[in-house]
């Protein structure tokens, strides 16, 4: 089940404080959001499954967390200076502004049918800050498009910290900053966003091999976070469509509200990087086509402990979006369900590793000082098991508090009830988010069902 529309979802976002335009009270600023209570439950939990799979399940990955505001030689000798350009177009009646290769009709203004167009200039996407007190010419750094380029200056360090052998990889969550043209469809394309990246580096000659095994290894990940075979699909570059580090460029795609758009790009960037960054690249046999670096300290090559060969690393790079993972997480998750009674009940069937809430302890009477230290009691034991938030709910009767629940995609609620305080042994009711099927168990019991429940492997 999926979302029917992406206003569906916006407006759940708002309603329970998934997610908020940012600055709202002023008007909001284009292309970012602010990630509300719920919000950034979500995130953080996609964002550990992420982290799980890569850097703790793994022992040839290590986590990275580089600095976003960055020198500007690095994005110099990256080549983002030149390259990292969208085309763009003004519209002579109209004023706006549009991306020439986004256009739904070649020359023609999607604005106000128009085809009076500027030739198309080349736009950068970086943003550039000044740093320090002296504003001059050169006192510009840059907040970071991507993650990878912290990765790739740090591939020394990270080599002689840790006496990695390749095939090893570097994974690192974190902001990067693009001043998109035409941000929109919601979360979809920001100007602020989240990225989970991997470089991993292997021998040149092996790097087709390991693309192909990352790009199956992803798509077996996405599948896991509750995305359907039938809305991800794969779509391979063509060769003009790539971006100017890769070789080759599989993209997973998801069907969004909006089209079937990119979820995660993972590229082949062959000695590119690493090449770019490194000093003597001539020296060192880089076979990508890189510009000589006078700036760079380091040479960024590998050594084989065995062969003594010597070579610059080529890159396999699964590269993901937190923000469009969790809109496609939201849109897969969303159902609308008709009840026996006529009415329609909201629900998010997330996994239960990324549900914002874990369980809802509810007793069935406010006012009721017992029951109310019952719940209170019952909720502090299931906290002290560690599967993250757990809320004692008491807005509303018990019929509003699980249709508040489903809706935010809470897995389980515990009732406490009169029954409870009543006969020995003490019973709670534990009913399920999808079913809506309630079974009784000793409270003793219900610890160990929760800990199974919450279980990710
Ligand atoms: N590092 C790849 C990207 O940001 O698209």
């Amino acid at each position: 089940m999926v979302a029917k529309n992406m206003n569906d979802l916006v407006s759940l976002c708002k309603r329970r404080g998934f997610v908020f335009p940012s600055g709202e009270i002023y008007g909001g600023l284009k292309g970012t959001y602010d990630y509300g209570p719920l919000g950034v439950e979500l995130k953080n939990n996609l964002k550990r499954a992420w982290w799980k799979a890569f850097v703790f399940d793994r022992d040839d990955i290590e986590g990275l967390d580089s600095a976003v505001l960055s020198n500007k030689l690095v994005f110099k000798h990256s080549g983002h200076e030149t390259t990292f350009t969208d085309p763009l177009v003004d519209c002579k009646n109209c004023k706006q502004r549009m991306r020439a290769d986004k256009l739904k009709q070649a020359g023609v203004c999607d604005f106000c049918g128009s085809t009076d167009l500027t030739e198309p200039r080349d736009f950068n996407l970086m943003m550039k800050v000044n740093i320090g007190p002296v504003v001059d010419e050169n006192s510009y750094g840059y907040l970071r498009p991507e993650t990878a380029q912290g990765i790739f200056v740090n591939f020394k360090n990270v080599l002689d910290s840790t006496a990695k052998k390749v095939p090893f990889g570097i994974a690192q969550i974190g902001k990067s900053f693009r001043n998109e043209i035409t941000p929109g469809n919601f979360i979809f394309r920001v100007r602020e966003f989240e990225q989970m990246e991997v470089e991993f580096f292997v021998k040149p000659g092996e790097d087709e091999k390991w693309h192909e095994y990352w790009i199956a290894e992803r798509r077996k990940w996405w599948l896991k976070q509750g995305l359907s075979e039938e809305n991800l699909k794969f779509e391979v570059h063509d060769k003009s469509d790539l971006a100017h580090y890769a070789k080759a460029c599989t993209d997973i795609v998801y069907q969004f509200p909006h089209g079937l758009e990119e979820l995660e790009g993972i590229a082949n960037r062959t000695d590119f990087d690493l090449g770019s960054h490194t000093k003597d690249a001539e020296g060192l046999g880089v076979k990508a086509k890189v510009l000589e670096n006078k700036d760079s300290s380091a040479k960024l090559s590998y050594t084989d402990p065995f062969t003594k060969e010597t070579y610059v690393p080529y890159v396999i790079e699964p590269s993901a979006g937190v923000d469009r993972g969790m809109l496609a997480i939201l849109n897969e998750a969303y159902t609308e369900e008709k009840l026996e009674n006529g009415d329609t009940r909201i629900l998010l069937k997330l996994k239960p590793h990324l549900a914002p809430v874990k369980v809802a302890v509810l007793p069935l009477a406010k006012n009721n000082e017992q029951l109310m230290e019952k719940a209170k009691d019952i909720q502090q034991k299931i906290k002290m098991l560690g599967i993250g938030k757990v809320v004692l709910e008491t807005s509303g009767n018990v019929g509003k508090a699980y249709r508040k629940h489903d809706e935010i995609g809470t897995p389980l609620c515990i009732t406490v009830d009169f029954e409870t305080l009543e006969k020995e042994p003490e019973t709670v009711t534990i009913r399920d988010r999808d079913t809506m099927s309630q079974i009784r168990l000793p409270v003793s019991e219900v610890l160990n069902y929760i800990s199974n429940f919450f279980k990710y492997i």
